[in-house]
């Protein structure tokens, strides 16, 4: 952390030694505001320490690159979509891989339809049906006049709705840390409606809205906002219906996709970490100018270093914690989704999928 922030200050006096603030402003492409979470939680009690996720093994290796989401079918089939543009089948008992649908762009969230149908978030495509004959279909790219630039996470309810989410307006899936870095709500949970085809904007002005999944009895959802390292709970039925609270907030790290297990848990996954140095610079809105140049996010990132799934209980108690602090296994994992007695990772960082033995919880 020390070696970090002293490559920082000597970056800031170069900086400033061959250019004015203003060029820096302006090179920076960003906008900031403050960004206050509270201070990084404890890492004791369910958040000890430890090293379970090294225990993983790598499904696919060298065939799947950056997969972000995984959904299972009936025949226990995993289907991930890849950085190449593919969603990619994966037979998990032998780790053999077949292209599938080729969507393009970045596919992401993946949730199955009620008519043998695959619904996917594509960032710029936005809102896709992939039909039991592998058609391919453009339900929703655009709400109240705006249009999606990184469609990110959905589910789907039993009466058909789709809830998904755009991370954000204004940068696209390669820019996406901007955002992030950023820290204004350019995000929006949305719905889609196949009855009347039509799509709401449910929530705006939100903090990088990325996973959704729907509650055992659908009684609610939750959607993570990575940006404010927090997971909110968005009421779909009962009195406060429409209203939106806190799930869970000051997690260890900045959520991803979110997967309900059907019984009892949601699995967050999440691809960045924090430290006490990004938690310090995040405060100071003009330093994020400088974190935006080339180069210097990534020198004080441990984000590619570390990994990090948690599983937390519909009343928004943390259960289980599953980690690599050295990212060796596996980094920047964005999903889990637990089939039987595994876990699936899905990830950015590699060109596998990671396959975890669930220990008794
Ligand atoms: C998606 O495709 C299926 C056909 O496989 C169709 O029945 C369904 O109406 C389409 N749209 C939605 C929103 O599911
Ligand atoms: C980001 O992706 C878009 C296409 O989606 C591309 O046009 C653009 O050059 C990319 N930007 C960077 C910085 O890679």
């Amino acid at each position: 952390m020390a070696l970090a922030l002293l490559g920082i200050l000597a970056l800031v006096i170069s900086i400033a030694a061959s250019a004015t603030w203003s060029a820096i402003t302006r090179k920076s492409g960003i906008d900031p505001v403050a960004s206050h979470w509270p201070p990084t939680p404890k890492m004791e009690g369910v958040f000890a320490t430890n090293t379970l996720l090294q225990e993983l093994d790598e499904l696919g290796v060298g065939e799947l690159p950056g997969p972000e989401d995984i959904a299972v079918d009936d025949n226990g089939v995993l289907y991930t979509g890849c950085a190449d543009g593919w969603i990619k089948r994966i037979f998990p008992e032998t780790g053999e891989v077949q292209n599938w649908v080729q969507v393009g762009g970045h596919p992401l969230g993946l949730a199955w339809g009620h008519h043998g149908n695959l619904l996917v978030c594509e960032p710029t495509r936005g809102l896709l049906n992939i039909t039991a004959d592998k058609a391919l279909e453009v339900l929703s790219n655009e709400a109240d006049g705006v249009k999606y630039k990184l469609t990110d996470g959905l589910d789907v309810a039993k009466d058909g709705s789709i809830y998904f989410t755009d991370a954000t307006h204004e940068f696209g899936m390669n820019t996406s840390d901007f955002d992030i870095l950023q820290g204004r709500p350019n995000g929006r949970l949305l719905k889609y409606d196949p009855s009347t085809r039509t799509t709401t904007v449910l929530r705006k002005n939100m903090y990088f809205a990325n996973g959704v999944a729907l509650s055992a009895k659908q009684d609610f959802l939750v959607v993570c906002e990575t940006s404010m390292v927090r997971c909110m709970k968005y009421w779909l039925q009962g009195e406060k219906k429409g209203t939106m609270e806190v799930f869970i907030d000051n997690l260890p790290g900045h959520p991803d996709n979110i997967r309900h297990n059907g019984r009892d848990r949601f699995w967050i996954g999440l691809i960045a970490g924090r430290t006490r140095l990004t938690d310090t610079l995040m405060k100071i809105a003009p330093l994020k100018h400088i974190l935006a140049l080339p180069g210097v996010l990534q020198k004080i990132s441990t984000s590619s270093k570390m990994a990090k799934v948690l599983a937390v209980g519909e009343d928004g108690v943390p259960l289980a914690f599953y980690e690599d602090p050295t990212g060796k296994s596996i980094a920047l994992v964005t999903t889990a989704l637990e089939v039987g007695d595994y876990l699936y990772l899905g990830n950015l960082a590699r060109n596998y999928v990671g396959k975890l033995k669930l220990r008794q919880l």
